[in-house]
Formats: C-alpha cells, sequence, structure tokens
C-alpha cells in the first residue's frame, strides 16, 4: 500500500457537538490551530445548525473568519438557513447530511428521509448558483445500524448515496454512526458500492464505540477506499443517536496507516500534544489507544 489516503479531522465538529460543556470560542480556534500544526489540512471546523438543536457549536459564525489559514475547512450545513449564514461568510466547503434510517433522520433533523433530501436539493441548488466553486459532500448516516431500527440493509445505504450524488454532490461519507460496523459487512457494502456510484469519491466514518473501527478501516483499504473520516482523541458522537460512542481517533488511524506503509501529512507528536490540550480543557483522560500506549511507555499513567 502506497498511495496516500484523505483523511478528513471531524474532532473540532463531531468532536465537539457531543460534549457536555460548550468550550469557549478561544478554546476551539486553539485546538484548530493545533490540529493545523499537527499536519491536518482537511478539518471539518463546525456546523450551521439550530444553535437550539446544538448550542455547542452556537459559535460557529464567530468561529469561521477566525480559522488559522493553511487546511481546507468545512461545515455541516442541515437546511437553506444554515446555508444562508455559511454563504454570507463564503464558505467554499459544505456539508449536507442525510441517514439511510427513517427514524434517526427524524430524531436528528426533524424531517423524514424524503424531506431530507428534498431540503438537500433546495441546499445544493442555491449553493451551486451562487458559489459556482464550492464543494459539497453528503453524509449518509446509520449506514450499517441505526439506534432505532436496528440493523440497516446495504441497500437502503446505497440507495440513499446514490440519491445523493444525483443531487449533485462531490463525495459522499458513509457513517456507522453508532459504531456497530463489523469488516464483513463493510465488505458487502463496499462491494455493493462498486456498481452504483463512483469509488473514488466515497468516504468512510467510523465511529469506534465497539472498538471495530481500525478493523473496518483495514478492510475498506483493501478495497480501495482513500478517504477516511476521524476525530483527534477519539471524540465525538451524535447528540441524537443514542449509544454512539467516539469517533474513530485520528492518533489509531495515523498509527495503523503509518505502520501499514501508507503515508499521511500528520505528524503523531504533534497530533498527541493536540489531544492532549483539549482533552485537558474537557477534563477527560486519554482514550485513543495509539496515545494511551504512548503514554504507558512513558511511565505515564494514562488515567
Ligand atoms: P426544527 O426545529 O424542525 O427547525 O429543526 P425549524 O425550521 O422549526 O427552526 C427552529 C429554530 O431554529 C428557529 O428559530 C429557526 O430559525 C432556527 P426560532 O424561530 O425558534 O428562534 N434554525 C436555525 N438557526 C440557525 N441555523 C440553522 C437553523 N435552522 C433553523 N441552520 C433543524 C430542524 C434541521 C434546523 C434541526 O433539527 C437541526 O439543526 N439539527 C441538527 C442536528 C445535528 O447537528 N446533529 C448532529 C450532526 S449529524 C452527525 O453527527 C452524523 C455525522 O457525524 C455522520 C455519522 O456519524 O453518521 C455527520
Ligand atoms: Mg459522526
Amino acid at each position: 500500500m502506497s498511495d496516500g489516503v484523505r483523511i478528513v479531522e471531524v474532532g473540532p465538529r463531531d468532536g465537539l457537538q457531543n460534549e457536555r460543556i460548550a468550550i469557549p470560542l478561544e478554546a476551539k480556534l486553539r485546538f484548530i490551530q493545533s490540529l493545523r500544526d499537527a499536519g491536518c489540512d482537511d478539518i471539518e471546523a463546525t456546523s450551521f445548525v439550530s444553535p437550539k438543536w446544538v448550542p455547542q457549536l452556537a459559535d460557529a459564525a464567530s468561529l469561521w473568519p477566525l480559522l488559522p489559514a493553511g487546511p481546507d475547512y468545512s461545515v455541516l450545513v442541515p437546511n437553506l438557513k444554515g446555508l444562508e449564514r455559511a454563504i454570507e461568510l463564503g464558505v467554499k466547503r459544505i456539508a449536507v447530511f442525510t441517514a439511510a434510517s427513517e427514524s434517526f433522520t427524524l430524531k436528528n433533523i426533524n424531517m423524514t428521509l424524503e424531506q431530507s433530501l428534498e431540503a438537500i436539493r433546495n441546499v445544493i441548488e442555491e449553493y451551486r448558483s451562487t458559489t459556482p466553486d464550492g464543494w459539497i459532500r453528503g453524509y449518509v448516516s446509520t449506514a450499517f445500524e441505526c439506534p432505532f431500527e436496528g440493523s440497516i440493509a446495504p441497500e437502503r445505504t446505497i440507495e440513499v448515496t446514490r440519491k445523493l450524488f444525483d443531487l449533485g454532490v462531490d463525495e459522499v461519507s458513509v457513517g456507522d454512526t453508532v459504531g456497530a460496523a463489523v469488516p464483513v459487512e463493510v465488505k458487502s457494502l463496499t462491494k455493493m458500492l462498486e456498481d452504483s456510484v463512483p469509488m473514488e469519491q466515497i468516504a468512510y466514518h467510523f465511529h469506534d464505540t465497539r472498538g471495530t473501527a481500525i478493523a473496518n478501516v483495514s478492510t475498506a483499504l483493501e478495497l480501495g477506499i482513500r478517504i477516511f473520516d476521524s476525530s483527534a482523541a477519539g471524540l465525538g458522537g451524535c447528540p441524537y443517536a443514542p449509544g454512539a460512542g467516539g469517533n474513530l481517533a485520528t492518533e489509531d488511524l495515523v498509527y495503523f496507516l503509518h505502520r501499514s506503509g501508507v503515508p499521511t501529512r500528520i505528524d503523531p507528536d504533534r497530533l498527541a500534544q493536540a489531544s492532549r490540550e483539549v482533552l485537558a480543557l474537557l477534563g477527560r483522560p486519554a482514550s485513543a489507544k495509539a496515545q494511551q500506549a504512548q503514554l504507558s511507555a512513558s511511565g505515564t499513567s494514562p488515567r
């Protein structure tokens, strides 16, 4: 394996949206700065969602103009109101989101699946007409498992993924929202996706609730997937998905990739520093396995 992969760092968005406390703007900026210094060049910075639904990211519009130069940044946009906020700030990369499961879509964005696809159609049309150089990612959450409906048949995930491409997204990130998937499921979904969508535009977004994320990445990588989402320190989860654990930790992903001969631009030591800072702020111990190993090798307790 020598082809590089693209890592989308989602800690500032997926990570911080799920924290009980909203961390101050200056601390978010420091976290993002440290991620940039560690070599993260593709960062999902925040969300233009309703501040009533996700108060942790209510400062999105203040954060955006202050982001340190260098990385490509993107933001989550759920509807035309969110898009209006993004356009006003000149955002060039947005992410729209829906799910393979009807129940999760209702809980997460108060829309049926069909309504969410209609909302996405409107967002894409408006964004393309106002921002011709804009780039759009689409998310399909609950791609394997829904916290309300249980197992999701791959056909359902594929159908929503196809619809997003038909609506004009540039990339789809397939999300294991509650971190339930295992490699055999990833293999079968990936093989089925191959027949209907452009695979070089597929990313995987694994949460690591049950410790299966790296095994899933390994399987996807062998099948040619080259875009993976992860979160520094393994922060993350969705406030509207009960049982969702943190994202795959970027430390664990980078360790796995480098040791497998797959280069990235991320410096593990500087990444560990970024994670330590944000964990100290949140008052939490290291949860990334790679970071725990580093701490115990240096004689420092991870707890
Ligand atoms: P709603 O309550 O049905 O919407 O929420 P509404 O249109 O009735 O609006 C309610 C209030 O919010 C109104 O304010 C609106 O103006 C305001 P009021 O009149 O009461 O003062 N509002 C907004 N304000 C700012 N920005 C906006 C916006 N929209 C409405 N964009 C809505 C519908 C979609 C807005 C809401 O459900 C929402 O924001 N949901 C987002 C939930 C969320 O962020 N979830 C986590 C992200 S998804 C995820 O984590 C999964 C992922 O990681 C992949 C994976 O793991 O699978 C991506
Ligand atoms: Mg997520």
